[in-house]
């Protein structure tokens, strides 16, 4: 199948297209074109004569047709601006987070097929504090524009969806580890960096407190999981089509034993504790999440600690 990945050089979007090439998952032979902005070109990317490299912003209507020429049949819309750029960034998280997505649904509408489009959502849809337990049911209430953005947007796909103009799967991410370490604009980046820093045997200050407790999902997971969307067949995804992905809930003092027993005893000494209060709210009181949902369909956490370390800092 052709199939378009935006946001194909990002920290998912790279791990995905990587994916697609490797056994021909999905493609049977077809092209994947993967969308990237200009500035993070298609470099980083697998050189593979299936592989079609769209440089620019999505937010530019040219570039988006490039992108969609082809009518693939699956679509990956991973392209966004995080949580923190967005909020520092009003103007340009509406740009790219809303307005941009909208058109690629437009875009889509036009197909003669209907796409089966993955959008990659966020758990900010729930808002900050979360409910006591988060469910299928829990109320969506977002308290930062980047999750308004990702919650508007997911209501137009379920519309497209209904209406038959797209095969809309939306699915809500938890924190994916490990990131590697670099400027992200991400306000969750330490979640990451912990990773890298023990495994490195460096010093890491951790800016929340040992239990805080938090959603974890390593990216090779995380792929697996987009892909296991794509694959689920029209008749089964509907009437639900919004999936928040089951996580491991882990205590940072877990995940810091975890990187111990891994990477050696020595890391223990290495992690000290400055909490700051936003932070802490924002990811690292995250309650037990019930994903029935997504478990009845097929989605899937690590399954245990070293599992997800294994795999999160995994190149
Ligand atoms: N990584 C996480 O922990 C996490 C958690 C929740 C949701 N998500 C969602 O998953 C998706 C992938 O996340 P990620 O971690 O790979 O993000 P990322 O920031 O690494 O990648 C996003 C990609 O979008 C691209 N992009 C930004 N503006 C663009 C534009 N105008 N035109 C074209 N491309 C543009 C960026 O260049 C980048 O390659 C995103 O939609 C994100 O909102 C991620």
């Amino acid at each position: 199948m052709k199939v378009l990945v935006t946001g194909g050089n990002g920290f998912v979007g790279r791990r995905l297209v990587e994916r697609l090439l490797q056994d021909d998952c999905l493609l049977a032979g077809e092209p994947v074109t993967a969308l990237t902005v200009a500035d993070m070109s298609c470099a980083g990317l697998p050189a593979d004569e299936r592989l079609r490299c769209v440089e620019g912003s999505i937010a530019d209507t040219e570039v988006l047709q490039q992108a969609v020429a082809d009518e693939p049949q699956i679509v990956f819309h991973l392209a966004s601006i995080p949580g923190g750029a967005a909020e520092k960034n009003f103007q340009l998280g509406l740009d790219v987070n809303l307005t941009a997505t909208v058109n690629l649904y437009e875009a889509c509408r036009q197909f003669a097929v209907p796409a089966r489009m993955v959008f990659t959502s966020t758990i900010a849809v729930y808002g900050s504090p979360m409910p006591d337990v988060v469910d299928d049911q829990s109320a969506l209430q977002p308290h930062i524009s980047y999750g308004y953005q990702k919650l508007a947007t997911e209501l137009l796909l379920q519309d497209y969806s209904r209406r038959g103009f797209i095969d809309g799967r939306i699915v809500r991410l938890p924190g994916i580890v490990a990131r590697p370490p670099q400027p992200s604009g991400l306000l969750s980046a330490f979640m990451s960096d912990m990773f890298w820093q023990l495994k490195a045997g460096e010093p890491f200050v951790c800016p929340v407190s040992e239990e805080g407790v938090a959603w974890y999902m390593s990216v090779p997971c995380c792929v697996e999981n987009l892909i296991h969307a794509a694959n689920i067949s029209p008749g089964a995804i509907a009437p639900r089509r919004d999936f928040t992905l089951p996580v491991l809930r882990l205590t940072m003092r877990q995940v810091i034993d975890g990187l111990a027993q891994r990477y050696g005893e020595d890391r223990q000494q290495l992690v000290s504790f400055e909490p700051n209060p936003q932070l802490q709210a924002g990811f690292a009181s995250q309650p037990p999440l019930v994903a029935d949902a997504a478990l009845a369909i097929g989605f899937r956490h690590d399954g245990d600690i070293q599992t997800l370390i294994e795999r999160a800092t995994s190149l």
